[in-house]
């Protein structure tokens, strides 16, 4: 049916399941249709040759504008808590407050930074960010269906924006929430816009009933796209869910987060750097028969 899902990256702990769920997403048809998405390390790579790629913070971090000690602080916050963030043997309520605190000083940190708006586009185009293999066709295929493409995002919103932008890709069916930038009369960062996004808060809680979310109650099918445990929570904003797909890529620490992923993912993507397989099902979702 789709051969992607035959690539030796692909795992599913019930393959019948999801081959269910897939034809039942073609059946309803595109107009009931949602792509809900994180967006670091998931629409974006995770690595390139061998090198780690950066998140959308990571490209502040590591621009030309932050300040060496700047740089030495914001470093050592994300050896601190990273692997506190992917531990699997803390629970949710341990993490949290931990997230709270790591967003918190990091954002404090690069508030002091004199980081000018007029900056981020620069900023990006000197950034090693990628976007997957074979995102023009993710994008594209969406944009052409009238497919709503919601970007779910604890990283900095307008660097992903800009990203998109910047890769030709920002169509207008694509809806981001994430940490957006406060910028004052003369376009320095003074802080961040609330509420804030962290990791483990990416449900309800900070949507609030947005109009965007009562607009897509009628889209009743979803394919949501992550990388982390904390983007499972993603769609519980959506009302009426009849067909979800949950497709996860697991970057890091594969053998030790295999099985945590397998029971929560229905697709997990084994150190896949290509967005083959949700292209595989999307034009699977789209060919009329
Ligand atoms: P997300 O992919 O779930 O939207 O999360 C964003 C990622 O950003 C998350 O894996 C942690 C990472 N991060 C940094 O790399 N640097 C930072 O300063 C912060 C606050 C987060
Ligand atoms: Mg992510």
């Amino acid at each position: 049916m789709i051969v992607e899902l035959d690539k030796t990256t692909v795992r599913m702990k019930n393959p019948d399941h999801v081959r269910g769920i897939i034809s039942s997403i073609k059946k309803d048809g595109v107009n009931k249709l949602q792509v809900i998405s994180d967006f670091d390390m998931t629409l974006s790579r995770f690595g390139w040759n061998g090198r780690r790629c950066p998140t959308s913070h990571n490209i502040l971090d590591n621009s030309q504008v932050i300040t060496e000690e700047g740089k030495k602080q914001l470093k050592d916050l994300l050896h601190y808590y990273y692997p506190i963030e992917i531990d699997p043997n803390r629970t949710l309520e341990e993490k949290c407050p931990l997230m709270v605190e790591w967003w918190t000083r990091a954002h404090d940190l690069l508030s002091q930074q004199k980081i000018l708006k007029g900056d981020i586009a620069q900023i990006v185009k000197e950034s090693e960010v990628m976007l997957r293999e074979g995102f023009n066709e993710f994008f594209d295929q969406l944009h052409k269906n009238n497919v709503p493409l919601f970007i779910f995002s604890a990283g900095v919103g307008d660097i992903l924006e800009e990203i998109i932008r910047q890769a030709n890709v920002f169509h207008p069916n694509i809806n981001v929430v994430s940490n957006y930038m406060d910028f004052d009369d003369n376009g320095i960062l003074r802080g961040f816009k609330r509420p804030l996004i962290h990791t483990y808060n990416k449900n309800n809680t900070v949507l609030n009933n947005t109009e965007y979310f009562q607009q897509l109650s009628t889209k009743t099918s979803i394919i949501l796209l992550g990388d982390s445990m904390g983007d499972l929570t993603m769609a519980d904003g959506v009302t009426n869910v009849k067909n979800i797909l949950k497709i996860g890529f697991l970057n890091d620490k594969v053998e030790e987060h295999r099985g945590k992923y397998l029971e929560s993912y229905d697709i997990v993507l084994e150190r896949d750097e290509t967005l083959d397989v949700v292209n595989g099902i999307l034009r699977y979702t789209f060919i009329e028969t």
